[in-house]
């Protein structure tokens, strides 16, 4: 590969170099402003080294085939694209999937949405996306694996091997991955996306830094920008950021390319002209310009002046060419155009098989009193609510290729299940019923209609319906346009007008079990003091209609956990299990302790929680040694009980406390978790080894260090409700 790269650079002008640093978005699914103008004489000229926003293997052969025939050195494009959660066999959302905390599952999906991007004509993807998440306002939680750094960088390590397999070369079912967005992107201020980022190193190291690394110990073959600042500097444009850390610290050997027109953006953030702002994306470590076009406008300029070394542009184009050589585009330009595979991978019955088996292990049961669900076949049931014959938001944001038709309603499980029978249907309310809202999201490519009924008609109809049923169903949460990018929330509960449907079906005195579809954590607290029982579906893809079925109807028994906390209100965020104890913890009936004088400091739903039919009972936390030298292993092991008649799987988690350190520590941090299966009845042992890395952490000068002092040990089935132990490590 290097003499061959070595040998084409030497033919390639200043200008082909640049060339290959400028992605274009062709085709009509855009998510931001097009500025690229007259793509096909760039294509002629060598001015572009890959298109995204186009699949297809026939569309894809057709500008590849320019290429290759009018470009004087014949060098194949890359071709990419926003497979977030699946390509055209969509899977649950990101945020459901890390709910389900089965990497193998996870590494399926991706796995599967390779091969079929692959066959669809693409071979780089725009995924894992790997930022760490603690404010549910921002409409972006849904892409990623929620707030822990441990899980989060699990994830991203399964999903980059997913996409890319474990060779060097990667296969033809094989995609590049792209993680993004590097970095801190996450931590947007209250929640508002775009928004400005400020943290300190301390927390940047110890808790946001560490999936991005994991996607890079993996291999990854590329990395995004964020659109955000870190300390001060935006991401494309931080010398720091993407060459001390990542190419210095961590040996990152794939391409950076930036985010859609980040670079142009950086006028807007105030650090230069279009030229100037060039020039730092250049020297920063920037090397493919996605759609912005300023390389293309001004890197030879830049060069020429001496503002860019030209050692800046032959190591971007080197490494973008190394890419594609990984892809097998110089031996086949047409690698990935086979419309033979597309006729066999793309929604191939393994596929959404995979879909539903997704769905079911990323629901997460959030409460069921006196057993109310699974319901029985003996019950009538009452299935009330606008998504039930809603065949569209069910695929969630980043679905670009996945197309409604191809989804599941519940509704629709219901009647091939046979059990329609059983059922009755009303709709009882609309998603939305704010019409400015509505017309919004409208605009931007959502289609929310107003029912002709009125909303009293509509909760008629729905209180009639109950009060001729056992029980009722009810279905209600966000359109899937409320969520994802540009997407974020100030009040992030269940709409006023849903929230009248349950006050008043409420009344009938009937059993409610309130299902959700919602793509990131919602207030709950009415619900939760008012609702029988609460299922949490996300948005859970094609097959999310028999999924909800099955679960509900107790085929299968939901075993996911919360990956992200669920507050009581708006005014608790950002709250994260993981938080420090501060000097003043709080303490019951104490003024000057920390807290809020209208609200408890705990979650509503703390992460890792979820229920299951079964129930689990946690003895005999046992630890190998009361202490460790430095370097040693411990061993951790519990007991885990299924009480109850019903066969089910836990997620066992292990989190431990650095009890005294020269920089605080959190008061939990997740190290191990398993999921095991328990028939009814039955109790096993759970061991986990406890490494010495897992006591280490960054210190003030950014030394990854374990420090010598005690250590508190906790193993349980969420962060809240644990058994602890504790042990020392000892002085060297
Ligand atoms: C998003 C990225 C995405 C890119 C290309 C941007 O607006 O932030 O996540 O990959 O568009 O569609």
């Amino acid at each position: 590969m290097d003499t061959f790269v070595s040998e084409l650079m030497a033919k390639m002008t200043l200008k082909e170099k640049i060339g290959q640093m400028n992605l274009l978005s062709v085709g009509a699914d855009v998510t931001g402003p097009v500025l690229s103008e007259g793509v096909e004489e760039k294509i002629d000229n060598g001015q572009v080294g890959g298109l995204f926003n186009m699949y297809g293997p026939s569309a894809v052969r057709q500008l590849q085939q320019r290429v290759m025939e009018k470009s004087r050195l014949k060098i194949p494009m890359i071709f990419g694209y926003d497979v977030i959660h699946g390509h055209r066999t969509i899977f649950p959302i990101p945020l459901a999937l890390s709910s389900s905390w089965d990497l193998n599952l996870i590494q399926r999906t991706a796995i599967a949405a390779a091969s079929e991007a692959s066959a669809d004509g693409l071979n780089w993807v725009f995924s894992p996306m790997v930022d760490i998440t603690r404010d549910p306002r921002w409409g972006r939680v849904m892409e990623g694996a929620g707030e822990d750094t441990y899980l989060g960088s699990q994830i991203a390590r399964a999903m980059v091997v997913g996409y890319q397999g474990k060779e060097k070369m990667l296969g033809t079912d094989n995609v590049l991955a792209c993680v993004k967005h590097f970095a801190l992107y996450g931590a947007a201020e209250a929640g508002r996306d775009y928004n400005t980022v400020d943290m300190s190193r301390q927390r940047m190291y110890n808790e946001y830094l560490a999936p991005y690394k994991a996607a890079v110990d993996a291999n990854v073959g590329s990395v995004m920008t964020s659109f955000n600042e870190v300390d001060g500097i935006p991401a494309s444009g931080n010398k720091w950021l993407l060459t001390d850390l990542l190419r210095k610290q961590w040996g990152f050997k794939g391409f950076v390319a930036t985010d859609y027109t980040a670079i142009n953006e950086m006028v807007a953030h105030g650090v230069g002209d279009e030229k100037q702002v060039t020039a730092l994306a250049l020297n920063a470590g920037s090397e493919m310009d996605m759609v912005g076009e300023l390389f293309s406008n001004h890197a030879e300029e830049l060069v020429k002046s001496g503002q860019v070394p030209i050692k800046k542009i032959d190591e971007a184009c080197r490494r973008i060419l190394e890419a594609k050589h990984k892809l097998g585009l110089f031996a086949d330009p047409f690698r990935y155009c086979n419309e033979e595979r597309a006729i066999t991978q793309i929604l191939s019955s393994d596929k959404i098989a995979l879909s539903k088996e997704a769905a079911v292990k990323s629901m997460v049961l959030l409460k069921n009193e006196n057993n109310v669900l699974p319901l029985k076949a003996s019950q009538k049931v009452a299935f009330i609510g606008p998504f039930i014959k809603d065949q569209g938001n069910q695929l969630g944001s980043w679905s670009g290729a996945g197309r409604s038709q191809d989804c599941v309603s519940l509704w629709q499980a219901l009647e091939t299940a046979g059990l329609a029978k059983q059922c009755t249907y009303a709709k009882g309310c609309n998603i939305l019923d704010d019409q400015a809202l509505i017309a919004r999201l409208n605009r931007d490519g959502a289609s929310l209609a107003l029912d002709a009924k009125s909303p009293q008609e509509m909760i008629d109809q729905a209180v009639e319906t109950v009060k001729n049923a056992d029980i009722a169903v009810v279905v209600l949460g966000e359109p899937a346009a409320m969520s994802g990018e540009a997407s974020s929330r100030t009040a992030i509960g269940l709409f006023d007008h849903q929230i009248a449907l349950l006050q008043a079906l409420k009344k009938t005195g009937k059993p409610i079990v309130l299902v959700l579809m919602n793509g990131r954590p919602l207030t709950l607290t009415w619900e939760d003091q008012n609702m029988d029982a609460i299922l949490e579906t996300w948005f859970g893809g094609l097959q999310a209609g028999p999924a909800t079925v099955d679960v509900l109807f107790g085929h299968a028994n939901p075993s996911a956990k919360l990956s992200m906390t669920f507050p009581r209100n708006v005014g608790q965020i950002p709250i994260h299990y993981n938080s420090k104890n501060t000097g003043r913890p709080f303490v019951e009936n104490s003024k000057y302790k920390t807290q809020y004088l209208d609200a408890s400091n705990t979650p509503l739903y703390p992460f890792g929680f979820g229920l299951s039919y079964a129930q689990f009972d946690y003895s005999n936390l046992a630890l190998s040694s009361p202490t460790i030298k430095a370097n040693q292993s411990l061993n951790v092991s519990a007991t885990v009980s299924n009480t109850s008649k019903t066969d089910g799987i836990e997620t066992v988690q292990l989190y431990i406390r650095d009890m005294v350190a020269s920089v605080t520590r959190p008061v939990k941090e997740l190290k191990g978790f398993q999921k095991i299966l328990l028939k009814a009845g039955e109790s096993k042992t759970v061991s986990f080894t406890l490494s010495p890395d897992d006591l280490r952490f960054y210190d003030s000068d950014l030394n990854f260090v374990a420090e010598p002092g005690d250590f508190q040990v906790f193993v349980g089935g969420n962060s809240r409700d644990t058994k602890e132990a504790t042990f020392k490590l000892l002085a060297p």
